[in-house]
């Protein structure tokens, strides 16, 4: 992320932090600090332990700090108590230019007194934060990947104990660094057990969301392991979701551009060697033969087709509509099989689209008059980052009053008028843009809006409009006498 990419709010709200932090820094310790972080392809998914104790009483408001790097790298995030399901309330107060990190508040539950502890668990998902390492591979090599990751977790609190345990997908792990020179410790600073690389403990780490201590304290490490899966990025997705009440229908339509960004293929692919690998069940990792994408319940005349033409090779097992509800589990699976396996460092575009019922997801307020439609943000692509998404909700003509409630604010958007065949007056249509959308983006996109009987009758007048054009010009034409006449 940019580093002065702020707006006028953040710098307020950053001048804001200032007293904030000099009084939040007073007032929690940091007993522990235990950072997980479980090594994968596209995503990488972090946890981190805070055991904290409060140093005054109603301290309430915790501050978290991200590292550039770390921040940059970091496209989801999510505070819990540990144990408890509920997730706590976040403010983003972005860069902190004068400590050179970023800034984030988590408001515990509860006040906590004096000696008060509470055990804070932080979820993220890193996205871009491997590369293939060789950088080239042949069709039967295998891929191997490499995570660069600061060694200190920073805290604007001091810390008493802390360790960092990175945990590689399988047992191999070519190299991992054993930085020196390292502060804090007395004993071995990295140890190695199956495939996880833990270090520290470190101990008695004063504050250090700071400039001084990123320069003077932080280390790189890097860790080299084999990944056995595609690594897949979707380069761009394209979502429209159109809402009709005329047909009681809802159709999602998915643009996407595929990447493979594991190790680019060296030489030609062959065919040939492609079929033999997998006849003996050693396809090579860094070969995306498909995926298999769970889509919603009911759905029906669904569609998939590249820039050739429909791709017959995929497999959809459709489970039957359910009315909707929230705890309904039942859904439709697809076998996403492109026509040929995208190797590394390839692209590939497809389209997917599908028909739903409308009623599946809609619901009719009557005390407000309002139609209320709940949809997913996106259909989840396991294991795979989004860079960038466009998701549209095209309304039914004439909708007016229209609300809508994202799951997670959107970079941009806006409400523009959307015009297709047999449209009079045009659809609202809103636009979100997002980027680096990952496996825990799940959620819906709720939309409220009121349509005027008026509005409802538009489509059949509009129908009926064009066919009365059809017939008269058809009377019209019975009556010229076009036939060529003969002298
Ligand atoms: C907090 O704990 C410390 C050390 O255990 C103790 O000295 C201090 O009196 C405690 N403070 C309160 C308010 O309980
Ligand atoms: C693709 O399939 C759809 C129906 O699924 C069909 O209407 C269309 O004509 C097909 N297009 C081509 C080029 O085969
Ligand atoms: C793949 O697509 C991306 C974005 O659409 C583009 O920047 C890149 O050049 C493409 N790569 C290849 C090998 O076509």
């Amino acid at each position: 992320m940019p580093r002065n990419w702020h707006t006028p709010l953040s710098l307020i709200l950053s001048a804001l932090v200032l007293p904030l932090c000099a009084s939040a820094a007073n007032s929690f310790e940091n007993t522990a600090i235990v950072r997980t972080v479980e090594l994968g392809g596209a995503l990488v998914h972090v946890t981190t332990t805070y055991a904290v104790k409060a140093l005054e009483d109603g301290s309430s408001v915790y501050t978290l700090a991200l590292g550039e790097q770390e921040h940059a790298h970091t496209s989801w995030l999510e505070a819990k108590l540990k144990g408890q399901a509920e997730v706590l309330p976040l403010e983003d107060f972005g860069y902190h230019p004068d400590s050179g990190v970023f800034l984030y508040t988590v408001e515990l539950p509860k006040a906590l007194n004096t000696n008060g502890t509470a055990n804070l668990v932080v979820e993220t998902v890193q996205t871009h934060a491997t590369f293939p390492w060789p950088q080239e591979a042949a069709q039967k090599d295998p891929q191997s990947l490499k995570y660069n990751a600061e060694l200190f977790v920073i805290s604007p609190y001091k810390t008493l104990v802390q360790r960092t345990k990175i945990r590689a997908p399988t047992t191999t792990v070519h190299s991992y660094t054993e930085p020196e020179d390292v502060a804090f410790t007395t004993d071995a600073v990295v140890t190695k057990a199956g495939a996880t690389i833990t270090y520290g403990p470190f101990h008695d780490i004063p504050a250090s969301a700071s400039q001084d201590f990123v320069d003077t304290k932080q280390k790189q490490v890097t860790v080299h392991y084999t990944y056995d899966h595609p690594v897949i990025e979707v380069k761009k997705l394209e979502r429209a979701v159109e809402i009709s009440h005329w047909g009681a229908n809802l159709n999602v339509d998915n643009t996407m551009v595929f990447y493979n960004a594991g190790p680019r293929l060296k030489g030609h692919f062959s065919r040939l060697e492609y079929q033999t690998q997998n006849y003996f069940g050693r396809g090579a990792a860094h070969m995306l033969p498909g995926i298999n994408l769970i889509l919603p319940a009911g759905i029906h005349s669904a569609y998939y087709y590249d820039l050739v033409g429909n791709v017959s090779t995929s497999h959809l097992r459709t489970a039957p509509s359910v009315p909707k509800g929230p705890n309904s589990n039942a859904y439709s699976l697809l076998e996403l099989r492109p026509r040929y396996p995208v190797m590394g460092g390839w692209n590939y575009s497809f389209t997917l689209g599908w028909d739903s019922p409308l009623q599946d997801y809609a619901g009719y307020d009557k005390s407000t008059g309002k139609h209320i439609v709940g949809v997913p943000l996106m259909t989840v692509i396991p294991t795979a980052v989004v860079d960038e998404a466009e998701i549209t909700l095209i309304l039914p003509e004439g909708a007016t009053d229209i609300e809508y409630f994202t799951p997670y604010p959107a970079l941009s958007e806006r409400i523009s008028n959307h015009i297709t065949y047999l449209d009079t007056i045009g659809r609202p249509k809103i636009t979100l843009k997002y980027k680096e959308l990952t496996d825990k983006h799940t959620g819906n996109i709720y939309v409220t809006y009121k349509v005027p009987f008026r509005a409802h009758l538009q489509k059949p007048l509009a129908v009926a409009m064009a066919f009365l054009g059809v017939f008269a010009i058809a009377l019209t034409w019975r009556r010229v006498d076009t036939r060529i006449r003969r002298k």
